[in-house]
């Protein structure tokens, strides 16, 4: 069988590294970055171009499409190769508004009754800037559309607000992402990532997450892709579990049905534990990143299986478990990331970091040059993987792995999974 990711970060090194472990799978990568090579055969077709991953996945005779980030999603990628025939892992382009418009998730999660923030949405800046000049601090302005985890401004005073909203939609900061802005309550509480993979109808949770948004130590400075996750997150134990799926999970799963097809994927809630209990902060038709480092490291079974059974609708049959030890991910990253990194220097270290035991370093803004040796080549450089009997554990060594890789100017967070500890 052959499955064809698409993608190359380091949610798509961990979803390639978890499908070359099925049985008789071989695994190919939208151009893949410097550390894919191991588990799965680059193809020269970017994870963008939607023609060509159609005209690739007949070409090569692919069984499954697994489709990684939101863009692609958002633009229909899992229609057209549904069209041509070919099986996708992934919702269909109306699904996929959930994640790529944040006034449609939250019209979604009016209608099935699901406990969310507060929100007004606007079209028009002056009425988005004469509500921000009253109403009640901290606020928080989200651009509607797509904005590669940069929409979103969480604005503690009166100032910070009015100038998110005028550079989202008078500067279009954003593009068209900013045309509509939503601007929601803020909710305070612990964050935690549930994902889970659904049929439409079947729902298959995965381990518990926690990622970790801002740049520097102690949650300060501005937000990132994450810099960082565990699982299990303690915060969503399985008694919370069970809310969560029965009054968050599945009434959005039933309202989006009724609406139009079953969503089919995976469905990403990230919720805020508020004091009135969970709600729903945004969700994502994908898999986080990096949350899926620490969780498909932990998943025991055959994802291949479970996806193409997803797809198929015959997810109800399909057996995963989890590694009961906890593993972190810790995301090193390039100077000056989240703004714009340095890139190409050689990073060094990763031939001893490999062998170091209950260890991954998934690779995500790498490239090799040509000496084949891993350069950095984006803002999130590598993801260093492990597991321990305890967080502690699992922690430690992940970061004795990272005090053994180097490059000029890399920057990491020192408290990854504090909250667990
Ligand atoms: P989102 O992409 O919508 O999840 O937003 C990114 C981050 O902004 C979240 O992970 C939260 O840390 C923060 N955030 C978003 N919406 C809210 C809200 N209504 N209240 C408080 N914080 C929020
Ligand atoms: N780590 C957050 C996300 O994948 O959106």
């Amino acid at each position: 069988m052959k499955a064809l990711v698409v993608g190359n970060g380091g949610r798509e090194h961990a979803m390639a590294w978890r499908l070359a472990g099925s049985p008789g799978v071989k695994v190919l990568i939208t151009l893949g970055n410097g550390g894919t090579g191991a588990v799965a055969q680059s193809i020269p077709v970017k994870p963008s171009d939607i023609d060509g991953i159609v005209r690739a996945a007949k070409n090569e005779s692919v069984d499954l499409v697994v489709v990684g980030p939101e863009a692609p999603l958002a633009q229909g990628l899992v229609n057209r190769l549904n069209e041509a025939g070919i099986r996708a892992f992934g919702p269909d382009k109306d699904n996929a508004r959930i994640e790529a418009s944040k006034a449609f998730c939250h019209e979604v999660l009016d209608a099935a009754g699901v406990p969310a923030a507060g929100y007004h949405v606007f079209d028009d800046p002056d009425q988005a800037i004469k509500h921000l000049s009253t109403c009640p601090l901290p606020v928080v302005v989200k651009a509607d559309g797509l904005a590669a985890g940069k929409g979103v401004v969480v604005a503690t005073t009166r100032e910070e607000a009015l100038d998110a909203a005028r550079s989202q939609m008078v500067d279009r900061s954003l593009g068209d992402a900013g045309n509509t802005v939503v601007v929601e309550e803020f909710l305070e509480g612990e964050e935690a990532s549930y994902m889970v993979i659904t049929d439409g109808d079947y729902v298959l949770p995965m381990a518990t997450s926690q990622d970790h948004k801002r740049v520097f130590d102690g949650d300060q400075g501005p937000n990132t892709g994450g810099m960082g996750a565990y699982s299990p997150a303690p915060v969503l134990d399985d008694e919370v579990q069970k809310h969560v799926l029965a009054t968050i999970i599945r009434p959005t799963l039933a309202e989006l049905a009724r609406r139009g097809t079953p969503y089919k994927g995976v469905l990403y809630a990230g919720l805020m534990m508020t004091s009135e209990g969970p709600k729903v902060l945004e969700y994502n038709c994908r898999f986080g990143d990096p949350e899926t480092q620490p969780v498909l490291y932990r998943m025991r079974g055959d994802l291949f299986t479970a996806m193409q059974a997803c797809t198929d609708g015959t997810l109800s049959g399909v057996n995963i478990s989890f590694d009961p030890r906890p593993a972190i991910c810790l995301v090193l990253a390039a100077e000056n990331y989240p703004a714009k990194p340095r890139l190409g220097d050689v990073i060094e270290g990763l031939g001893n970091a490999a062998r170091i035991p209950h260890v991954q370093v998934f690779h995500a803004g790498t490239a090799l040059d040509d000496d084949d040796r891993a350069v950095t080549s984006g803002g999130r450089v590598l993801g260093v993987t492990a597991a321990g009997e305890t967080v502690r554990e699992a922690r430690d060594r992940a970061y004795k792995v990272a005090k053994m890789i180097k490059w000029p100017g890399m920057h990491y967070r020192q408290d990854i999974a504090h909250r667990a500890l």
